[in-house]
């Protein structure tokens, strides 16, 4: 659905539209449906709705779904030539991620567009290609090893290099982009994570210039990959990547970069005699290649395909889940104190007296407001907005709904948030205190209900990280700083309109600046 109708191009629309207004006329109608269609001008698909709605995309998908009686729609693509289901029922959804599993795939959709940057990692592949991959990821992630490196990896990072940046922006009185600042920290971090080196975008003093480029690279080879999945005619693309022109072409040298970075890494560390020791996700990887039957060129790109598909999950995810989050806070200075006690009397019950980039794991564990706050936001803004498979066979979800073989299906975790039917009449309110029970343990909530991390057998890898990385960095930032957003905060319930981006990941409009004030502590 993401992809069907962003146009920019309204000339070439315009003709295909009379092309299409003739084929259109032998057309069978789809009479096996009868789930409710969005108001559906039978010739243009619903490109009319979504050109009035582009600019509140998902909380129009969240207006329809919201009329129908099983939370769940048939969506005719741009033009007419894309059929699909969008669905915001807990059920489905089960059944999408889970129970029919095998039949909903990522697809040509994906692999095409993204291929060049991911090849067959494991956010790109399916089936086989998929497994093995998955087998040795989670492996990983459940071992302690790793988490004390990620835990490491970001004391270091708060106290060395996001506390001091915004102590100098607090000193000089200056107005920050928290967004900005917060994606430059989870960049960093998952390079720090994956490959064990630190491209230094926050301090902006990296240690070794390639890092540097690395990041710019995949910035723009990520920006370019976005637009593609907007394109509403992939020929254009496909033709532009074929004569190796224009935008393309500098989409492939960043590529080009990116590979290599990748490689040269590989490389070195495969000279390296004591790389055992090295506990980065890299190193881990290529540690678990070595026996499974590849040749070195097999290999080499197993590992640079893994390890890029983490790269590209982990980068902006949670910048934009925090992102969000300091922005509901400020529209709710009840729990801002709520969450400030709760770590507060932490550090104040500890002996010797802790710092704040220095809790532990269980430490942080003990922190159930926060997690519940964080949760919510995520609920009401989730970073992965609405998700998509294609649909490998004929199937009927548990509502009835028919879903033909090449359909596209997807859920909107946004529009799932904002359901009364799944969250009760105060849904579009922000109320951490919903994921307590009496005494304030958090409780987790069903991942198909909620499925921010997505669910099932392709539930994300990097959710226990995730929420490790933003209870740290929530809890450093808060003790040294008060957190002042300019603009004020946000109220879910009363407005229309979030100010989000349409993109891949939910991100803030305009950014979100903020003025620092130091602390005093005593
Ligand atoms: C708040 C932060 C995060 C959110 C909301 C989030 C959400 C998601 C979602 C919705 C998916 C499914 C994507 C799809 O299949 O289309 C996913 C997959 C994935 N995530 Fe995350 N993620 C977050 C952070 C991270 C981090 C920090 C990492 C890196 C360590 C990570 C690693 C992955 C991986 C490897 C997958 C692919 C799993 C598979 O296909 O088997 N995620 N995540
Ligand atoms: C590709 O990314 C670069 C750098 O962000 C940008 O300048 C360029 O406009 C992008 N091109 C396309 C086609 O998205
Ligand atoms: C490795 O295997 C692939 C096919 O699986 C083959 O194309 C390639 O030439 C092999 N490379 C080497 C160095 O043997
Ligand atoms: C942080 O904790 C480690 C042990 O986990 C300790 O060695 C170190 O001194 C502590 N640092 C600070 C600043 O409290």
């Amino acid at each position: 659905m993401v992809a069907d109708g962003f146009c920019d191009f309204l000339p070439i629309v315009i003709i295909s539209l009379l092309v299409i207004l003739f084929l259109r006329l032998f057309r069978r109608r789809h009479s096996l449906v009868k789930t409710p269609c969005p108001q559906s001008y039978p010739l243009i698909g619903n490109l009319i709705g979504f050109l009035r709605n582009r600019h509140r995309f998902h909380d129009w998908v969240c207006d329809m779904l919201s009329t129908t009686p099983s939370l769940t729609l048939q969506v005719n693509g741009f033009l007419g030539l894309s059929h699909g289901i969008c669905t915001a029922d807990p059920t489905n959804v089960h059944h999408l991620l889970r129970s029919n599993f095998p039949n909903y795939i990522k697809g040509r959709r994906y692999t095409s567009v993204l291929h060049e940057l991911l090849g067959t990692g494991i956010f790109n592949s399916d089936g086989h290609l998929w497994s093995s991959q998955r087998k040795i990821a989670s492996y990983e992630f459940n071992t302690k090893s790793l988490r004390n490196f990620i835990t490491d990896t970001l004391k270091s990072q708060l106290s060395r290099s996001l506390i001091p940046h915004l102590s100098s922006a607090a000193d000089a009185g200056e107005t920050l982009d928290l967004q900005q600042v917060l994606r430059k920290f989870g960049f960093d971090n998952i390079c720090n994570v994956a490959f064990g080196v630190d491209p230094g975008l926050l301090t902006s003093n990296s240690k070794d210039s390639s890092s540097l480029l690395f990041v710019q690279a995949f910035d723009a080879a990520v920006e370019n990959t976005s637009n593609r999945f907007m394109s509403p005619l992939p020929a254009v693309w496909k033709m532009k990547r074929f004569f190796n022109i224009g935008n393309e072409r500098k989409y492939k040298e960043a590529i080009e970069t990116v590979n290599q970075f990748a490689m040269d890494i590989i490389k070195s560390k495969e000279e390296q005699t004591d790389s055992k020791t090295d506990e980065d996700l890299l190193s881990r990887f290529m540690a678990s290649s070595w026996d499974m039957g590849f040749n070195d060129t097999e290999r080499r790109k197993f590992v640079r395909d893994i390890i890029i598909s983490f790269v590209l999950a982990g980068k902006d995810s949670t910048a934009s889940a925090l992102t969000w989050f300091f922005w509901l806070l400020e529209g709710h200075p009840h729990c801002r104190d709520l969450i400030h006690k709760e770590f507060s009397t932490l550090m104040a019950s500890s002996v010797p007296k802790i710092q704040p980039t220095n809790l532990t794991f269980d430490d942080l564990k003990n922190l159930h407001y926060l997690h519940a706050a964080l949760s919510e936001s995520m609920r009401l803004f989730p970073p992965v907005p609405i998700n998509s498979r294609l649909t490998v066979d004929d199937d009927k979800l548990p509502d009835g709904t028919y879903v033909g073989k090449g359909w596209f299906a997807d859920y909107s975790a946004y529009a799932m948030g904002r359901m009364e039917r799944i969250w009760g009449s105060d849904c579009r309110e922000f109320k951490p205190e919903r994921w307590l029970d009496v005494n304030g343990v958090y409780q987790p909530s069903d991942q198909f209900k909620y499925p921010v991390f997505h669910g099932g057998f392709r539930m994300c890898l990097g959710k226990e990280m995730a929420y490790l990385q933003m209870k740290s960095l929530v809890v450093a930032v808060m003790y040294e700083f008060e957190v002042e957003v300019i603009g004020g905060g946000g109220t879910p319930e009363k407005m229309v309109e979030p100010p989000y981006t349409l993109s891949l990941l939910l991100g803030m409009k305009n950014g979100l600046p903020v003025r620092l004030k130091q602390r005093q502590h005593v």
